[in-house]
């Protein structure tokens, strides 16, 4: 048995500032309300004419991770790709990295588990280190939420939330078992899938019927009910990072540094203060890039790690909530 653990990290978000006066002037929205309900004050969303999508986001952050690696991209044995924005209902975007970064004939794999995507695909490819069949893998989460956005005020609940990015490590075998990632804990209801969902198309629901419905069929567009999701949301997120501190005996007072899932800063707070953490153990970028989903804790882990908040021998504690339901949590010995 060995662990994983991270040897390079890298994002990308488009240069395209959306911010909220910007939402105000497409939808009856204002700066006030979101940053008081959600503490962003802008996010990015790619602009037409560019060729940002999900997999080419995904592909240039992967490149910075694997060059920070110091391991070339013919070393990388397996490719994890999480988002709930493919540029392609089939095939994944997995498949198009492998492609796009010219890495031979590797095996690629998507993870569908939206906000929760990154600490499932960090996971899954955890496993495959453990068990000694993969050495080095790249971890990708990206997403293109701009294009498929409600941008009327009908929509106004959701839109205003998601941002575009993505972020990428790279995982190597480590053979001390008392460093790297420790523990992962994933979870999900889905007696709640129609809380946050993006109906169709689906195969039950295909693109006829919707053309049909014309505008009155709007289930192309995310649904969220806002305030069940915040609810579950911060009882969930309490709970699995207990789950995780406790597998390793470890105390509120052991964690070093939080990265939560960039949902909602209030639910970023209620999580501090519910494990009394200082303001440098809980790192939040919500404000600049708003909810990248699948993206969000690997671009905060990054900018932790760029900005040198992350030192080795700190324990550092992913933690996510979202669709699905889904959650997880993975404890890091860095
Ligand atoms: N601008 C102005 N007013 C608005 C806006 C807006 N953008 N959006 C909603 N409102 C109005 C509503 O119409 C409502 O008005 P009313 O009282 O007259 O009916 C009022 O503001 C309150 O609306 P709520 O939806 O109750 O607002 P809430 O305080 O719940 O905040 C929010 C909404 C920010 C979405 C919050 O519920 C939230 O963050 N939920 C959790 C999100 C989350 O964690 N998602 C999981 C990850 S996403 C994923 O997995 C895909």
């Amino acid at each position: 048995m060995y662990n994983s653990k991270i040897i390079g990290l890298g994002k990308y978000v488009p240069d395209n500032v959306v911010t909220n006066d910007d939402l105000s002037k497409m939808m009856d929205t204002n700066d006030a309300w979101i940053q008081e309900r959600t503490g962003i004050k802008e996010r990015r969303w790619i602009k037409e004419g560019t060729d940002d999508t999900s997999a080419t986001m995904g592909a240039k952050a992967a490149k910075i991770a694997i060059e920070r690696s110091g391991l070339a991209k013919d070393d990388i044995d397996f490719i994890v790709f999480a988002t709930l924005s493919p540029d392609y209902y089939f095939p994944g975007c997995g498949v198009q990295i492998q492609d796009l970064l010219d890495m031979g004939t590797i095996g690629a794999l998507d993870v569908r588990n939206q906000c929760s995507g990154f600490v499932y695909a960090i996971s899954v490819a955890d496993q495959f280190i453990k068990t000694g069949m993969y050495k080095n893998i790249l971890v990708i989460g990206a997403e293109y939420h701009s294009n498929g956005l409600d941008k009327s005020t009908r929509g106004r609940g959701v839109t205003v939330i998601f941002g575009d990015g993505a972020g990428a490590c790279v995982l190597t075998r480590e053979e001390d078992t008392t460093k790297g990632i420790l523990s992962t804990h994933l979870h999900s209801e889905g007696k709640y899938a129609d809380k946050l969902i993006v109906a169709s198309p689906s195969i039950a629901h295909w693109v006829p019927e919707i053309i049909e419905a014309g505008e009155e069929d709007i289930s192309y567009f995310p649904y969220m009910d806002g305030t069940f999701v915040f609810k579950h949301a911060v009882v969930r997120f309490s709970e699995v990072i207990m789950e995780g501190l406790a597998k390793n005996n470890l105390k509120k007072e052991d964690v070093d540094m939080l990265i939560p899932h960039q949902a909602n800063l209030r639910i970023a707070q209620f999580i501090q203060s519910k494990f009394g953490l200082r303001d440098d153990q809980v790192f939040n970028n919500i404000m600049k890039y708003g909810n990248t989903t699948a993206a969000s804790v690997i671009i905060a882990l990054t900018e932790a790690w760029e900005e040198g908040k992350i030192k080795p021998g700190d324990n550092v504690v992913l933690a996510a909530f979202g669709s699905g339901f889904t959650w997880g949590s993975a404890i890091i010995k860095w």
